[in-house]
C-alpha cells in the first residue's frame, strides 16, 4: 500500500515535470517565434555611378512583414527617410527628394521577410549606411553601400628587352578580395605574376599585377579585375603604340583618318570635273 502510494506520488512529480518541461520549451519557443532577427548582408555593397543595387536584409525566421512598416532611412541625412513603407506602399510625404522614384521594397517578397531594398541609378551621393528598421518588432540593422570606390589603372612601363613591355594594373576598393586577369586583344588569358593584395584601415582590397608582354603579339591589352561572389567586374584596357607611331610621333588613327580623307576629297574633286565635262 505505502510502496505503491510512493510509486503513483513519484509518477505524479514526473508528470508535473514534464509538462513544466514542455510549457517551457513552447513559451521559449513562442517567445522567439515573435522575435525575428533582422539580418543584413555584412559586405558592403559595391556600386558605379548608373548602376542598380539591392541593399540586402531579412526576417529570420521569415515571417511576414506585408502588414508592417519598414523604414530605410540613412542616418545624416536630412531628412533621413530613404524608403518608408507603410499600410502596403512608400510614404512618399517624408521621403528624401534625392531617393524620389529611384526606391523599391519587392512586395511579393515581403511576405517571406525579405525587406531588402533596391536603389535605382546610383549617384555618388548615394554612398554610406544604410538603417533597416522595422518598428513591430523593434529590430534594426545597417548595411553599407560604397559608390565608384573601385577603379582599375594600368600603366606602362619600359622593359630592358627590345619589343617588350611591361604592364602594371591596380585596382583600389574591392570586397571581399578580388582575382586579377589578364588579357590580350584577342581575348587570350596571358600569364602574369602573383596577384600582390593589400587590406586597407577601411577594409577594402587593393590589388595589383605585373605582366611582360611583346608588343609584336598585339597591341591592345586588358586586366580584369573581378570578384565572383559579387558578381563585380571592372576592366581596363590599355593600347600600346605600334612602330609607325613611335616613328612619327603622331598616333596612327590620324594617319589612317587623315588617308580616308584625302581619298574622299580627291573623289569628290573627281566627281565634280566629270559633272562639269557632261
Ligand atoms: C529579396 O528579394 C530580391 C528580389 O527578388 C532578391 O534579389 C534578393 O536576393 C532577396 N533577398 C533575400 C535575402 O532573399
Ligand atoms: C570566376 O568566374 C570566372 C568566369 O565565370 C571563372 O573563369 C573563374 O575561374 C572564377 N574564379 C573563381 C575564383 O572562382
Ligand atoms: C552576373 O552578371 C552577369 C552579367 O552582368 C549576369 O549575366 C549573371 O546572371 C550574373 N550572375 C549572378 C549570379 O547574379
Amino acid at each position: 500500500m505505502e510502496s505503491s502510494d510512493r510509486v503513483s506520488v513519484s509518477a505524479v512529480t514526473a508528470l508535473f515535470l514534464h509538462h513544466m518541461f514542455i510549457h517551457l520549451m513552447l513559451s521559449y519557443e513562442a517567445h522567439f517565434a515573435e522575435q525575428p532577427q533582422l539580418i543584413c548582408s555584412h559586405q558592403p555593397n559595391i556600386a558605379q555611378p548608373g548602376d542598380d543595387v539591392i541593399l540586402s536584409c531579412r526576417l529570420d525566421p521569415p515571417i511576414s512583414a506585408s502588414s508592417e512598416t519598414v523604414e530605410w532611412t540613412r542616418p545624416g541625412l536630412d531628412p533621413e527617410y530613404v524608403h518608408v513603407h507603410q499600410d502596403g506602399r512608400l510614404l512618399h510625404q517624408i521621403q528624401n527628394p534625392s531617393y524620389s522614384r529611384r526606391t523599391r521594397l519587392f512586395v511579393d517578397e515581403l511576405e517571406h521577410g525579405n525587406v531588402s531594398m533596391k536603389i535605382f541609378k546610383v549617384k555618388l551621393s548615394d554612398e554610406g549606411t544604410y538603417r533597416c528598421f522595422i518598428p513591430s518588432v523593434q529590430k534594426e540593422a545597417s548595411v553599407q553601400l560604397l559608390v565608384g570606390s573601385v577603379s582599375v589603372t594600368v600603366i606602362e612601363e619600359t622593359s630592358g628587352e627590345s619589343g617588350e613591355v611591361v604592364l602594371d594594373c591596380k585596382s583600389k576598393g574591392w570586397y571581399p578580395e578580388p582575382e586579377v586577369l589578364w588579357l590580350d586583344g584577342e581575348g587570350n588569358l596571358l600569364s602574369a605574376g602573383p596577384t600582390e593584395t593589400v587590406r586597407g584601415p577601411d577594409d577594402l582590397y587593393t590589388v595589383s599585377s605585373r605582366v611582360t608582354v611583346e608588343k609584336r603579339h598585339s597591341n591592345s591589352f586588358t586586366c580584369r579585375v573581378q570578384q565572383n561572389k559579387t558578381n563585380q567586374t571592372r576592366e581596363r584596357t590599355i593600347y600600346l603604340l605600334d612602330e609607325i607611331t613611335v616613328a612619327t610621333g603622331v598616333p596612327a588613327h590620324w594617319i589612317v583618318l587623315t588617308v580616308i580623307t584625302v581619298f574622299i576629297l580627291l573623289f569628290l574633286i573627281f566627281a565634280c570635273l566629270m559633272k562639269r565635262k557632261q
